[in-house]
């Protein structure tokens, strides 16, 4: 497959290119004089920016992204003209073109802690307790109306005022859950525009999505169905795409060449499964700070290293993760003092009560299995709550069993980043329902989340796996990830596109 260049001077010479997601790529940790900190330019958290910073790098498009801070509204001043397209280089070298949107507080409000999260990452991924959550009340009406809606408007004008700087009509690329009214705004302010949408998150069945009232639930599809093309992690979400636009719609779907027959026009949806940029990652796994890192983890680590790597998002499946560690740990008094769980965790979401108390029930049963089974100074469970990411990478060349049991998840990055950097040959135990498992499920040790005592028992076979199994499996999840990395999720996305185009 020809490299992104050849794709992208084709494209660029007819389109301009606006990437669009919620968070914006780089964040502001202002100078802290007293201690003489210097300001400092950091990539944002999570995989979306990640694989999107490769996207935006190769087509030099614009991002427009939310001000969602004083740091990011100090930034948005930054341009030749306040509020105009700023030109902002991150710490490690990457430059980006940003569009911020101003969004007042009692809109990202409701729009960000009510209806993107919880309301849809919930829905997307199934972590309702339907018996007695949600309660759809007027508090959700108007969050939808004042929030959800009123903030991808803004949205939209904003990618018209970025799209007018040019004679060339935009090719908006829209990330994610957040923005799905927004590709049928931008449609009706600019029908010559080309539009296509990233879903990072899974899609569920349509009848999950039967949960929202009427209104909403379309409104979220015929939003979405603004785009040209629509993409998924996995086959599964895509077949859950149509099946949604045919079950609650009554749309026309084609599943064999995966089109739904929209307003006259037709709506391609694909799968692109996301992935990394192994160049980068192994120079990163290769700098001082990460080998400061591993120094200081060498003093600590036990025989046996089990890590997982997570946001302490509900959907990460942390606390049925320990229970399994627990089972083991009743079960085979052997690795007593030889093992030790490593969760490194970054704080996520924490102004959603249902986020805190996740992170309270998460320390809460690590403290008690702690109590339970700490003696002679050894520790079973660390927990470091940290935004670091050379720490993370020392402990993804470090583990020997890296566990991913997200309950159900879009991609999980955490599984290809850490099998590529891992120098132990080290052991991926995968949910089922990881995005990844269509990929490295073949290759790794398959959980059911739910199921613990499965877990521990496939933690235990990946603790006690004979060397040339862990390598041979290690390899094969090495090779699969470098022959699908970033450079092809976004070559086969700009591919479809320049087919759609013509
Ligand atoms: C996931 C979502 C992204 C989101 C990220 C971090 O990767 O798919 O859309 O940006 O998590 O979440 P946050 O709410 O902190 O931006």
């Amino acid at each position: 497959m020809p490299g992104i260049e050849s794709y992208t001077r084709r494209l660029l010479r007819h389109f301009q290119p606006i990437v669009v997601s919620n968070r914006p790529p780089l964040s502001l940790k202002p100078a802290d004089p007293y201690r003489g900190v210097p300001e400092r330019l950091t990539k944002g958290q999570g995989g979306l920016v990640t694989a999107m910073t490769a996207l935006a790098a190769g087509t030099s498009a614009t991002w427009v992204a939310a001000a969602r801070n004083d740091q990011d509204r100090e930034l948005a001043q930054r341009g030749s003209t306040p509020g105009d397209v700023v030109e902002v280089t991150t710490d490690d070298g990457t430059t980006y073109h940003v569009a911020y949107v101003d969004i007042p507080r009692e809109a990202y409000d409701p729009y960000y802690n009510v209806i993107s999260n919880p309301l849809l990452w919930f829905i997307q991924h199934y972590l309702w307790d339907l018996s007695r959550e949600p309660v759809v009340d007027s508090r959700i009406q108007h969050a939808w109306r004042e929030g959800y809606e009123r903030v991808n408007r803004l949205f939209a004008e904003k990618v018209v005022a970025v799209a007018a700087r040019s004679d060339k009509p935009p090719l908006v690329m829209t990330q994610d859950y957040q923005l799905y009214c927004l590709p049928a705004m931008v449609r009706d302010l600019i029908p010559e525009a080309k539009l296509q949408h990233f879903v990072h998150i899974p899609w569920p069945t349509p009848q999950y999505w039967t949960i929202l009232p009427k209104p909403i639930r379309d409104a979220v599809v015929h939003g979405i169905l603004g785009n040209d093309i629509i993409g998924f992690q996995t086959r599964r979400d895509v077949r859950n795409f149509l099946m949604t636009c045919e079950e609650n719609l009554g749309l026309a779907v084609d599943y064999r060449e995966r089109t739904v027959f929209y307003h006259g026009r037709t709506v391609w949806v694909r799968n692109y499964p996301i992935s990394i940029d192994p160049e980068m990652l192994a120079a990163l796994a290769e700098q001082p700070s990460v080998k400061e890192e591993e120094a200081s983890l060498a003093q600590w680590r036990p025989e046996q290293l089990i890590l997982r790597i997570d946001r302490t998002d509900l959907s990460k499946n942390i606390v049925r993760g320990f229970l399994a560690y627990e089972r083991l740990l009743e079960m085979h008094l052997e690795l007593h003092e030889k093992v030790q769980f490593w969760a490194f965790l970054q704080e996520s979401r924490q102004r959603i009560d249902d986020y805190r108390a996740y992170l309270g029930s998460v320390l809460g049963v690590a403290a008690r299995i702690n109590r339970r089974f700490s003696h002679s100074g050894w520790m079973p469970i660390r927990i470091e709550i940290d935004d670091n990411m050379y720490k993370a990478v020392a402990g993804y060349k470090n583990f020997d069993v890296l566990l991913v049991n997200p309950i159900y998840d879009g991609m999980n990055l955490v599984a290809k980043e850490g099998l590529l950097c891992n120098q132990r040959d080290g052991v991926l135990v995968l949910s089922e329902n990881a995005g990844s498992h269509e990929e490295l499920g073949e290759y790794a040790l398959t959980v059911n989340p739910f199921d613990v005592d499965e877990t521990a028992e496939a933690l235990y076979l990946g603790l006690t796996m004979d060397q040339t199994q862990r390598h041979h499996r290690a390899e094969l999840i090495r090779e699969t990830v470098r022959s699908n990395d970033i450079n092809r999720w976004i070559a086969v996305q700009l591919q479809d596109l320049r087919e759609l185009i013509g």
